[in-house]
């Protein structure tokens, strides 16, 4: 597997104990889409967390349960970490009426990382739809803080209209640096009149942008590793328009948000087969997931 594995941490030897963590700002993506920036009440719990690009985490509040989202933030900020979510059912509504100054639970980090290693030198593609976004979205802050590293990079980002499109801000941002294209593209319907992003799905656009980027850098597509996450009907026609491309199913790398429970290898909620997506995921390469069972 291309992906590593940090030790599951334990709090107080209890796996299940939530540490607590205090909502320092909420950011309101969207309508129905919050970042929280977090740091942890207890000043023990803050010195020793570390996490890789691209883990996750268990979200709780009291009385109500806990939800899975990927760390959002990239582990190069210090002092707080995010979490980015969409308001979709139980756990998610109650977290989206909390004001900055609450406290949470959290427990984590869990899962693999990304290979940043394996990316130096690469051109980088990211396709992320609707709330796939926040996995991806770390990775990109993680690369830019070390641009020299890396090839041209690309992101795409869909979602069905302008008003679900998350992280508008900071994609401008990164349109500015050198050798960086960036694409907002929403469902066909989904643009207002002055709308001068895009008007396609993600895997369209991915297929149209893809020979651009590498046309303009000069670059071959032997070089190119792609990160998509988003709904798994979207991953499977980024899949398709990528090796359309010439890629191959290794270079891709996908994301999957399998239920999770326990996330730590206990339940078997999460499992494909004989894979714990909990313990060896979430990042799997395209190869890996086609070696799944069905339901992957
Ligand atoms: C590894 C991983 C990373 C994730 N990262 C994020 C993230 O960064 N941001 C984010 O908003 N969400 C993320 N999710 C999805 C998130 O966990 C669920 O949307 C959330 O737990 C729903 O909680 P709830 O109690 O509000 O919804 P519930 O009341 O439990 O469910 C509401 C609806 O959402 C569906 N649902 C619940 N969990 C999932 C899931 N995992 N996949 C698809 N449908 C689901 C239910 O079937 C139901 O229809 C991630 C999931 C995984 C496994
Ligand atoms: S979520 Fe429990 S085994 Fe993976």
């Amino acid at each position: 597997m291309e992906q590593t594995s940090l030790q599951q941490p334990t709090a107080a030897g209890n796996l299940y104990l939530p540490r607590q963590v205090r909502i320092r700002k909420i950011i309101r993506e969207t309508h129905d889409v919050r970042t929280f920036q977090l740091e942890f009440v207890d000043p023990a719990d803050r010195a020793s967390f570390s996490y890789g690009v691209g883990q996750f985490g268990e979200f709780s509040l009291f009385g109500y349960g806990e939800s899975t989202f990927n760390i959002s933030s990239s582990p190069t900020w210090e002092g707080y970490f995010e979490c980015c979510f969409r308001n979709v059912g139980q756990v998610t509504d109650r977290l989206q009426a909390l004001t900055e100054g609450d406290i949470i639970g959290f427990r984590g980090p869990y899962g693999n990382f990304y290979d940043l290693k394996a990316m130096e030198g690469k051109d980088l593609v990211f396709a992320a739809g609707g709330i796939g976004f926040p996995p991806v979205r770390c990775l990109i802050w993680n690369i830019l803080a070390e641009r020299d590293k890396y090839g041209a990079i690309l992101v795409v980002h869909g979602a069905r209209t302008h008003r679900d499109l998350i992280y508008t801000a900071e994609m401008d941002e990164w349109s500015k640096i050198d050798g960086v294209t960036v694409v907002k593209t929403v469902d066909p319907g989904g643009e207002p009149e002055e709308w001068d992003g895009e008007v396609g799905f993600v895997p369209t656009v991915v297929g149209e942008q893809v020979p651009d980027m590498l046309a303009r850098h000069g670059s071959s597509i032997d070089n190119v590793l792609a990160y998509t996450c988003g709904p798994p009907v979207m991953i499977n026609f980024v899949i398709d328009a990528l090796e359309g491309l010439g890629l191959t199913k290794r270079q891709i790398h996908l994301t999957l948000e399998n239920k999770m429970k326990c996330a730590v290898g206990k339940c078997g909620r999460c499992n494909i087969g004989s894979t714990y997506v909990c313990l060896e995921g979430p990042i799997f390469n395209a190869e890996q997931v086609a070696a799944m069972p069905d339901d992957a």
